[in-house]
């Protein structure tokens, strides 16, 4: 039974991760190396209950029992224990590695260790520590207290004990829990990235205009964003690497990410994080 979490990265992902795992009762610890994300962070989590209390969603007490979970912390080192640690940086397999490898070490074994990752292999990601067994992907979706779905990605090594307990959380959280193997892109992003990219070949090649192509999936398919605005709203950068590992994973060309997207992230054009992707915010 999961009673305490640590965040690692109070970037979109971490912090939604971070509200809604408060939101539902658990006590969270939320760190991040860049103060000023970290600052970012909390006041982003404080801003969305605020609304909700002005939305009548929650009461004043709810937020404030909410917020009283939450313990902002500069370092994995500064909290002793924890049942789980949800990892949510930069998607880097490097980065990601050093910090796995860390928290391997300064947490007992029995912790488990989560990656939020959207597709870089779980396998690989245990590998980087002593626990392969007690290592899981735990896949949130962007916003995450607004989307039900949480993809979990047994590795390898995974033991069923471990699977059990971050099904279990993940309902605790309010959230559907789906199972996925361990395969590029898992479920979500195998599906979802390539349809991205079509429609970035599509605009790269003059077919319509973003408002068009966007227009099209929203009023022709339902969808609630247009496949630009998505990417702009996941990140550009985010939306590339996924693709490269696609594209590695699979070694089909039907992967290769869009060359337009490639020059957006080499121009810094990230999305909404950076205020200009393939519109301005
Ligand atoms: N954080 C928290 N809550 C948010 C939010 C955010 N960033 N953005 C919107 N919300 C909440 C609002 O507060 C509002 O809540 P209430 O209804 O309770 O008042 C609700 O979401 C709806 O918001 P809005 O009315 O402002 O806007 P909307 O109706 O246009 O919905 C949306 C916004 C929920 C983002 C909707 O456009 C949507 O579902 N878009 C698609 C999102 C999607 O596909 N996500 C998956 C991305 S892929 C992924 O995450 C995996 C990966 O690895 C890349
Ligand atoms: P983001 O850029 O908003 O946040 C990443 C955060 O990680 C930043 O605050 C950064 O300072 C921090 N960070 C970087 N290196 C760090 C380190 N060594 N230690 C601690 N913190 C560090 O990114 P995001 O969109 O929140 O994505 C985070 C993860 O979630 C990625 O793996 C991404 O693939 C995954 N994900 C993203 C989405 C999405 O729609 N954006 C959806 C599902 C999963």
């Amino acid at each position: 039974m999961i009673k305490t979490i640590l965040v690692i990265g109070s970037g979109q992902m971490g912090a939604g991760i971070a509200q809604t795992a408060i939101t539902h009762g658990i006590p969270t610890f939320l760190t991040d190396a860049d103060p000023e994300q970290r600052e970012s962070g909390r006041n982003g989590i404080a801003t969305r209950l605020n609304r909700q209390v002005e939305k009548g969603q929650i009461n004043v007490s709810d937020r404030d029992q909410a917020l009283a979970r939450l313990t902002m912390v500069q370092s994995i080192r500064d909290v002793s224990a924890v049942d789980l640690v949800i990892e949510a940086i930069v998607e880097r397999e490097d980065v990601k590695r050093t910090v796995f490898e860390a928290a391997d070490e300064w947490f007992p074994p029995s912790t488990i260790l989560a990656s939020n990752t959207s597709s870089i292999a779980i396998t690989r990601l245990a590998n980087a520590t002593r626990r392969p067994n007690r290592f899981i992907g735990m896949h949130f979706m962007n916003p995450v207290p607004v989307m039900a779905l949480v993809e979990v990605i047994r590795g390898a090594l995974t033991d069923a004990e471990t699977v059990a307990e971050v099904i279990e959380t993940a309902k605790v959280m309010g959230k559907t829990p789906v199972e996925a193997q361990d395969y590029p892109g898992f479920l979500a992003n195998r599906i979802l990235m390539p349809m991205i990219n079509e429609a970035i070949f599509a605009l790269q090649e003059g077919v319509g205009t973003p408002e068009g192509i966007d227009t099209v999936m929203k009023l022709g398919m339902n969808h609630p964003m247009g496949p630009l605005a998505l990417a702009d709203f996941i990140g550009l950068d985010t939306c590339l690497f996924i693709m490269q590992v696609l594209y590695d994973g699979f070694g089909d060309p039907k992967y290769r990410p869009a060359p337009l997207l490639k020059k957006m992230v080499d121009a810094g054009l990230f999305g909404k994080k950076s205020g200009r992707g393939f519109y301005s915010y």
